[in-house]
């Protein structure tokens, strides 16, 4: 997207703004379809977490998508958003069978991903299907906080309890028809995801009647420029033919999903925000921005990476500034990087802002979120008004105490 476009939106919307590419998550979404050969197999689930507009969702739907979803209020926006309810994966971690029960309400596909569960769903629930998440023991992702299918991680059943599982489902009477693994975020080494791989392939064979492996998310997209990514194409030609292979051993086709979330909207989002003040100190440069880690927390939380560009100065003479936020605690966006001279009032655009940024985004300090804009085809359509302060005493309740 240009950088006047992107300057107009800020201009028209106010900042801080999330403004995203409708067409650069088609392409992404094509392009994964297009390394797995359009194979039938292939089923895409969308991690709704990544970026839960509903605008956003209806676009996935609209490619044939389905969603990945971890909490019940995420299988909501998706009926709402007009998923059938088989389309949308439940796919939570350590949640209430209350919560189970309210998915299972919705008709959407379960998936446990500890013992006491599933026998507690199999005895509630012996004719529902259920997919089991299990936990390879992989190192995958990025950084520690993101990795989560190690032998030390809360997630999934460990890969050595599937004699516990048939024990269960041998009373319960359940019907296991998915085998279900996510390792970890920005997993660049394709090696290790088909490591991950290999431990379902082995599980998938004890278990006779199943329609889907699920092999998660993690793709890792590219942040600046240089920047390695997964490489789709070789991953989907690869991936293909060892799932192939291995509906030939089962005796049965079934399908092949994954979940992505960054690679699908990390690259869609643009985040711009305005300059409120520039401040020379002995050892670097401050821009402080109308925005902090209420907005966009992953540089402060995962020391992630955000090119930013000065787009109200792109041709102007670099220097190096620290960009911080207006949080009052540090919110550092980042470090003495280079960028064109910045200028009070000026608008920095922030890259990759799709994935887990507004969905990360809090009140803290009492700020407004942000408003968010979609661009299809050239137009631009809010899809997201900027909170007031209505938003954030909404749910107060001024009572009378005699403090
Ligand atoms: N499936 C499940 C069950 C997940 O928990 C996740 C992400 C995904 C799929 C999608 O992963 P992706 O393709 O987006 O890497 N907030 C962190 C990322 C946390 C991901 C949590 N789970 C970040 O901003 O880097």
């Amino acid at each position: 997207m240009n950088r006047e476009y992107l300057f107009a939106l800020a201009n028209k919307y106010g900042s801080p703004l999330y403004v995203y590419d409708a067409e650069k998550i088609i392409s992404q979404y094509r392009s994964m379809e297009n390394a797995f050969q359009a194979s039938k197999k292939l089923k895409i689930n969308y991690a709704t977490k990544a970026l839960s507009n509903i605008s956003v969702l209806k676009l996935i739907n609209s490619l044939g998508g389905n969603l990945d979803c971890v909490s019940i209020q995420e299988v909501k926006l998706g009926l709402k958003a007009g998923f059938e309810p088989h389309r949308l994966s439940f796919t939570p971690s350590g949640v209430s069978i209350g919560e189970l029960d309210k998915a299972v309400a919705y008709g959407a596909r379960i998936t446990l991903d500890s013992l006491s569960i599933l026998q507690e769903f199999g005895e509630k629930y012996p004719k529902i299907p259920v997919s089991i998440r299990i936990n390879p023991h992989i190192m995958a992702g990025g950084n520690k906080k993101i990795s989560v299918g190690h032998v030390a991680s809360k997630f999934g059943i460990s890969k050595d309890h599937i004699p516990e599982v048939k024990k269960i489902i041998g009373k319960t009477g359940t019907r296991i028809d998915g085998i279900h693994k996510h390792t970890g975020s920005d997993i660049l080494d394709i090696d290790v995801f088909l490591r991950g791989s290999e431990v379902l392939f082995t599980i998938a064979k004890e278990f006779e009647d199943l329609d889907f492996i699920d092999f998660g998310g993690g793709f890792k997209v590219a942040y600046k420029e240089g920047d390695p990514s997964t490489n789709m194409q070789d991953f989907g030609n690869i991936m293909t033919r060892r799932f192939d292979k291995f509906c030939e051993a089962y005796g049965k086709d079934i399908s092949m999903a994954f979940e992505p979330g960054k690679f699908l909207v990390s690259e869609c989002g643009y985040f711009l925000a305005k300059v409120n003040v520039v401040k020379p100190n002995s050892k670097t440069i401050f821009a402080g921005i109308d925005s902090g880690l209420n907005h966009l927390i992953r540089p402060m939380y995962y020391g992630a990476y955000h090119h930013i560009e000065n787009i109200s100065n792109p041709k102007g003479e670099e220097k190096k500034y620290t960009v911080v936020g207006y949080i009052c605690e540090n919110d550092t966006f980042a470090e003495n990087r280079p960028i064109p001279e910045i200028s009070q009032g000026d608008v920095l655009c922030f890259r990759n802002a799709g994935a887990y940024c507004f969905s990360m985004a809090s009140n803290y300090n009492s700020r407004y979120r942000p408003a968010e804009v979609l661009v299809y085809k050239n137009k631009d359509y809010l899809i997201r008004e900027r909170e007031v302060f209505d938003d954030l005493i909404k749910h107060q309740i001024e009572v009378d105490i005699e403090f």
